[in-house]
């Protein structure tokens, strides 16, 4: 299987990056809003945004639909064979394809949110989209988020972060995301969801979700998008120029 990344360069960055590129690992809970922290992040600095959530979801979305069986390991091993996932960024966001073919809704949807984490505790599944994730990261300058990314992927990255907030926001936030998607659901199931899903990530044998002991605790729950990015801003700029 492989992975393709572009340059988040489409939007304007506010300074230039001439000194040393770091790896910035964001982990953190369901939907605490690490991919939009991450991205805004990548932009501003010119990195490459890597949604490492959006990788297990598009492994999800193939198993579900060729039926693959979690316990049957040849299956699982072929269908990560015949997996390529590429990521394409326009003026309207990032899209994930999945073997050619624009996937970005469907693995939105509640029928892979459901199956997700089960599938993300594979270790086959693990271990190849992490080999992914690292070669992504060889060449540095890149925001990556997810679970395991500064405990696993990148133990060496240069800022670690941690994101929270409390359920009922990231419920309503969710909520919302879904909704302006135009994916049906409801308030319940969303929480329901992502309540399995964190048990079952931090509860999972293989690199279960935890905060790497050097990462900072960021809880957003009375942080807006903007004075988030203020705050990791000055952050990274401690980083890269130490
Ligand atoms: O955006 P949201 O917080 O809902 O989750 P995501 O980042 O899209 O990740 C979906 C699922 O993929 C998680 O619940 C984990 O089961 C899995 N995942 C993982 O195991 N390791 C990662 N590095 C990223 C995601």
């Amino acid at each position: 299987m492989g992975v393709n990344a572009h340059r988040a360069v489409d939007i304007a960055p506010q300074q230039a990056y001439p000194l040393e590129k770091i790896i910035i690992a964001v982990d953190g809970y369901s939907s605490c809003g690490k991919s939009t922290l991450a991205k805004a992040l990548a932009a501003s600095l010119q990195y490459i945004f890597i949604d490492s959530g959006a990788m297990y979801r598009a492994v999800t979305h193939y198993f579900l639909q060729h039926q693959i069986a979690l316990d049957a390991p040849d299956q699982v091993e072929t269908a990560l064979s015949n997996i390529q996932i590429d990521f394409k960024r326009t003026e309207n966001g990032t899209f994930t394809f999945l073997n050619g073919q624009d996937v970005e809704k469907e693995i939105r949807g509640m029928a892979v949110s459901q199956l997700v984490s089960p599938v993300a505790a594979l270790s086959k599944v693990r271990r190849a989209m992490v080999a992914q994730q690292q070669r992504m990261g060889q060449h540095k300058g890149i925001v990556m988020d997810g679970r395991d990314i500064g405990t696993v992927v990148f133990p060496q990255a240069e800022l670690k972060l941690f994101v929270t907030a409390d359920i009922a926001v990231r419920v309503e936030r969710r909520y919302a995301e879904l909704i302006a998607k135009g994916i049906e659901t409801d308030r319940a199931s969303v929480q329901k969801n992502l309540q399995e899903r964190d048990h079952i990530d931090s509860t999972r044998a293989d690199s279960p979700l935890k905060m790497a002991s050097d990462a900072v605790l960021i809880d957003n729950t009375n942080l807006s998008k903007e004075e988030q990015l203020i705050m990791i801003k000055a952050l990274a700029d401690c980083r890269v120029e130490n």
